[in-house]
């Protein structure tokens, strides 16, 4: 086995998953202004080293996606981020794109942006201790969206993206996330899903991605949030694990899902029911943000000083899911928060 394909294998180790900690400094603005926190890089590194040095580190969290501003950071002691999150025996990785911007030729659609010069940052992220990336494409549902032109040139830039990281002898995290943003019900969702997904692989396979050396990050089948219809977790699994059968080809190792704009309970009860049912061979964890971070950011928020409290939720939170990705959660187990 390669390198690049025991580095996947071990970011979804049984019990594990990623934490997504690569809010780029205008998102982390925005989560730390909403609990009245001033978005400094001080208090931006505070918050994380907070996470980064929490037991649940160890046992449930087998990679952190960081932004390019903390992994140049240090810690209090002096220490760099990515050997802090070594030393916590999880993999240090890199967000390595440079947002979605407007997409010429549609009129309300995003490509994301990031390929000129990403060669020459790879290997210096490589040297800084990443051993490997996230690259998200974004895609709203509507009426007329996605457009082929959306879904074709974001599949595009994913897959070059993917080429480029493994030459690089690290492991791309391949994002394309439907954004549950709308009126759309659930089948919409699983459509085009199943597109995006379709489409991604057949440029990943002309661009000669080793498949086993990559993790793919994609949304939950879901209503919009704007939609009247209520899916069970039952549902939710059932479709999600349809789609990723019938597009997501076997020898991809792992699926670690983004939160979305779940809710923290949600996503770890959705997980849970998929794990349930899982009959497949995919590695099926998380690599979530939002749905990691949210209470333990509002407790930080409250006194920043109360680094236990705060590492207790967190370690709640990632125990939890953990238990997800072996099917082993249930709603009881919330009641009682300690590692
Ligand atoms: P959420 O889990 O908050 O959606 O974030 C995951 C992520 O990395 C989005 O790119």
């Amino acid at each position: 086995m390669s390198e690049i394909e025991i580095i996947a294998k071990q970011m979804v180790a049984k019990g594990k998953g990623i934490l997504a900690a690569d809010e780029s400094t205008g998102t982390m603005t925005k989560r730390l202004s909403s609990v009245s926190v001033e978005s400094t890089s001080q208090n931006r590194l505070k918050f994380r080293e907070t996470l980064f040095s929490s037991m649940g580190m160890k046992n449930f969290i087998g990679g952190v996606i960081l932004y390019d501003e903390t992994i140049r950071q240090k810690t209090s002691s002096g220490k760099t981020i990515p050997d802090l999150i070594k030393s916590y025996g999880s993999i240090p990785g890199i967000k390595v794109d440079a947002g979605a911007k407007k997409l010429a030729g549609s009129k309300d659609e995003k490509i994301t942006e990031g390929l000129d010069g990403l060669r020459e940052r790879l290997s210096e992220y490589y040297n800084l201790g990443a051993r490997f990336t996230k690259w998200r494409a974004i895609y709203n549902i509507s009426k007329l969206c996605p457009s082929e032109l959306a879904i074709k040139s974001n599949a595009h830039a994913l897959a070059r993206y993917a080429s480029l990281v493994q030459e690089a002898n690290m492991v791309p995290i391949v994002e394309p996330e439907v954004l549950m943003d709308g009126e759309h019900n659930i089948d919409k969702c699983y459509e085009v899903t199943s597109k995006v997904l379709k489409e991604c692989y057949n440029e990943l396979v002309i661009h000669n991605v080793n498949l086993k050396g990559t993790i793919l990050k994609p949304n939950m089948i879901l209503p919009g949030n704007k939609s009247n219809q209520k899916a069970t977790s039952a549902e939710i699994a059932k479709k999600t694990l349809k789609c990723l059968k019938e597009n997501v080809p076997h020898e991809v190792p792992g699926i670690a899902f983004l939160s979305g704009g779940q809710t923290e309970i949600e996503a770890t009860q959705n997980l849970n029911e998929i794990n349930k049912i899982n009959d497949t061979n995919f590695l099926i964890s998380f690599s979530y943000g939002r749905a990691l971070q949210q209470s333990a950011l509002k407790n930080w928020s409250k006194d920043i000083k109360d680094t236990d409290n705060t590492q207790k939720i967190f370690n709640h939170r990632s125990k939890m899911n953990s238990l997800s990705t072996e099917a082993g959660w249930n709603i009881d187990l919330e009641k009682h928060i300690a590692v």
